[in-house]
């Protein structure tokens, strides 16, 4: 498939390496779309590829100014929605590294592993599942026998680096949910059913991480652990698998990109008794944003095994002991940002101030409540930065704005909707005189003139509830 000018470029600059334009094309049924979220990201400071300046590191990005906004006002409603505004969630920060035999009890140094094959002419490596039945995509050479590749990062602790020292970077957050399952119920006083809630950074040395931040070698997970009696779980997987779907409705996603897919009996690990992902229709087709499982009560039972720790729950009422069941939500951070990103991008043709002109506009359609900057001030001539600075101020003491005053102000409004900034306020000369300014609304790109006294109440009415 042909790559035009920009999409060269982003190529040579290595945004486009994981997609691997000829491996994928089969999948990848819009290309062009993709090149220009990535395109896009990069433009207007979303994300940038880690040490862009060394020629970049394969699987890892760097979020930017606009972009960490972005990030946060996600992370923010999950933590929100899952923790604060629930009595039986907790929420957990746990180390990166854990003690390595948490990794052994939860299988991963044992099973957490990609079948793996080599080209002997190229030495390219690949994921089995991604070359059997086709060429070898480069070099077309003869591959290797397939073998285990195990995905954790390894690393030592301490000054000697030896086989004793070994320990690994967390491929998932939720093994310390387990592990601390114990102090937080004594701690917190919670009672069966509640939830241990963790939002952080996972590491998978992923084979070939792909598409832009869906699959990377560092993201992040938000991820919650539900414990309850085993004749309950059906329930609460129940009543999660739909709280989880609702939240991302909640973010202003498209339903009809969302669904839910139950896996089939052959997809589950054996001691899970139901599991159900939520996917997204990304550019390259249907894919997982979370899961969400009914677990049983391996995870406790494995590391109460493996540390010679009791990590049963007493309900005091029934004067009963037992190793409670979990069920699991695990989304990602990174993926879910794509999704806003994807979802939200729309290209429409717009009026120009010249009569029955239109030109082309690239417009993020955020919903408020996740978007980087709620407001943007713009002067109209840096004469007028003095007053229109007061008033931005002012205004971020209450919301995230921004402040612009380079270009013409069309480019400033251009700007301002390709980061999805719900309203642009623009203070004029008149507004010296009639001490109004101009807000414009991203999604209509009307205009309306309002009491520089009243904007803040004006947001505020706008975005309520957001
Ligand atoms: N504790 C369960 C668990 O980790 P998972 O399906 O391996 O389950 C959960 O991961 C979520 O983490 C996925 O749905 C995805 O959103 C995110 N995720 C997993 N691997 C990822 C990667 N390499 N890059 C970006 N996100 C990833």
């Amino acid at each position: 498939m042909g790559l035009d000018y920009e999409g060269q470029w982003l190529k040579r600059q290595g945004y486009l390496r994981a997609f691997d334009l000829t491996q994928s094309g089969a999948r990848c049924y819009d290309p062009r779309f993709m090149e220009k979220i990535v395109s896009l990201a990069k433009r207007r400071g979303f994300v940038f590829q880690s040490s862009e300046i060394y020629g970049g590191l394969n699987g890892f990005w760097d979020y930017g100014p606009v972009g960490v906004e972005l990030r946060k006002n996600l992370k923010d409603s999950w933590w929100r929605t899952m923790v604060q505004k629930r009595d039986n969630v907790v929420g957990l920060d746990t180390s990166i590294v854990a003690h390595p035999k948490t990794w052994v009890a939860s299988g991963h140094v044992e099973n957490f592993t990609d079948p793996m094959v080599d080209c002997k002419k190229c030495h390219h490596r690949f994921r089995t599942d991604e070359v059997t039945g086709k060429q070898c995509p480069e070099c077309k050479g003869e591959l290797t026998e397939a073998r285990k590749f195990n995905l954790m990062f390894k690393t030592h602790v301490g000054a000697v680096e030896e086989e004793s020292s070994i320990a690994y970077l967390r491929p998932e957050t939720c093994q310390s949910i387990f592990t601390q399952f114990k102090n937080v119920v004594v701690t917190s006083r919670q009672k069966i059913p509640f939830g241990i809630a963790q939002v952080g950074k996972s590491f998978r040395n992923e084979i070939t991480p792909r598409n832009f931040i869906f699959r990377s070698r560092e993201f992040e997970q938000m991820e919650m652990e539900f414990f309850v009696r085993g004749a309950e779980s059906s329930h609460w997987y129940d009543y999660w698998v739909e709280e989880r779907f609702q939240w991302f409705l909640s973010l202003g996603i498209n339903k009809d990109k969302l669904r839910k897919r139950v896996h089939d009996k052959d997809e589950l690990a054996h001691y899970a008794k139901g599991c159900t992902d939520i996917e997204y229709q990304f550019p390259f087709g249907w894919s997982e944003l979370e899961g969400i499982a009914d677990r049983g009560n391996w995870d406790l039972s494995q590391h109460s095994k493996s540390s010679g720790k009791d990590l049963s729950y007493f309900d005091e009422e029934a004067k009963e002991k037992f190793v409670p069941c979990v069920v699991e939500t695990s989304a990602g951070v990174d993926r879910t940002f794509l999704v806003l990103l994807a979802d939200a991008y729309h290209e429409e043709k717009a009026p120009t101030s010249e009569e029955g002109k239109e030109e082309e506009r690239i417009v993020l359609r955020f919903h408020p409540r996740i978007a980087p900057f709620k407001a943007a001030v713009f002067p109209l001539s840096r004469k007028l930065s003095e007053p229109a600075r007061r008033l931005e101020h002012e205004l971020r003491q209450s919301f995230t704005t921004d402040y612009d005053d380079a270009g013409s102000i069309g480019k400033r409004y251009r700007r301002h909707d390709e980061i999805g900034t719900p309203y642009g306020i623009t203070y004029d000369f008149e507004s010296e005189t009639d001490q109004k300014v101009t807000i414009r609304d991203r999604d209509t790109m009307k205009q309306e003139r309002v009491a520089i006294s009243q904007v803040k109440e004006y947001l505020a009415e706008k975005l309520k509830g957001a």
